[in-house]
């Protein structure tokens, strides 16, 4: 099981990387209420650092959050001690309960590296689901990732972080070196980490969908000015 952003548990929330999950809990409330009604229970595969517990979780829904790295745990349980956090991989994950909802969010299907481990989350959201429940996930796709082939720096009061990335088409994988420099006292404190995240044809995805008992698939283009054909990431509700 990887720990795939190491140290920067530590800083993901400081570097805005629970924004988007700001985003994520904008269209589950306007998919909550379309539905007329709140899940009772959530599964939140790949939690993170719990920014979407802590946006969400309020006392009608109760969390369940499961993620790999002890570090993102750490910070998620720190944030949100009234949800259940689980050291495990979302592929292999056994709870008792099943859940309405299961959530595996912001490039969470992209660090699966290998179709059949995306697979396995895929069963495994199934196995936890209650029937008539919902899977959403959202997923870079090719274009999306491509957008990594760049590099950029950016500067704030208290941090400096360097993001290098490069995509490869065949494989359909992109890599980035991030490099943070921290204050921490009257020093910066540097970290390094190599991220990688792969990409499937979405016939691909909804094929292994079907397969794991996921046949109702809905899948739009996560921001709405994109055509789904040109989406750098599309949103799927699956039951
Ligand atoms: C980009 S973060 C997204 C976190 C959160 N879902 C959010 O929306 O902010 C991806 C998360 O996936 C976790 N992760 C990666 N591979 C995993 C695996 N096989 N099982 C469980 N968690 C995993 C990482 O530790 C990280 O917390």
């Amino acid at each position: 099981m990887k720990n795939v952003y190491g140290d920067f548990s530590k800083y993901y929330d400081m570097l805005g990387w629970n924004l988007f999950a700001g985003l994520c809990a904008e269209r589950l409330k306007a998919f909550f209420k379309l539905r007329g009604e709140k899940p009772e229970t959530v599964l939140n595969l790949a939690c993170g650092t719990g920014e979407l517990e802590k946006l969400l979780g309020d006392k009608e829904i109760k969390f369940t959050g499961v993620d790999a790295s002890p570090g993102m745990l750490r910070e998620a349980r720190k944030k949100c001690p009234g949800a259940r956090f689980v050291k495990a991989d979302a592929a292999e994950v056994r709870l008792d309960n099943k859940f309405d909802m299961v959530l595996f969010l912001f490039d969470s299907a992209n660090h699966m590296c290998s179709l059949s481990h995306l697979n396995r989350v895929f069963k495994n959201a199934r196995r936890h689901l209650k029937k008539g429940g919902y899977f959403i996930f959202d997923i870079n796709t090719p274009r999306g990732l491509k957008d990594w082939e760049n590099t950029q720096v950016r500067h704030a009061e208290n941090y400096t972080v360097i993001t290098s990335g490069v995509y490869d088409e065949d494989e359909m994988t992109a890599e980035v070196i991030l490099e943070a420099f921290i204050k921490e006292g009257r020093y910066y404190k540097k970290t390094v980490q190599l991220l990688t995240e792969k990409t499937y044809d979405t016939s691909e995805i909804i094929e292994r969908l079907a397969k794991a008992g996921l046949d109702k698939i809905i899948v739009t283009s996560f921001d709405p000015s994109e055509e789904i054909e040109d989406a750098g990431r599309l949103w799927f509700v699956c039951s």
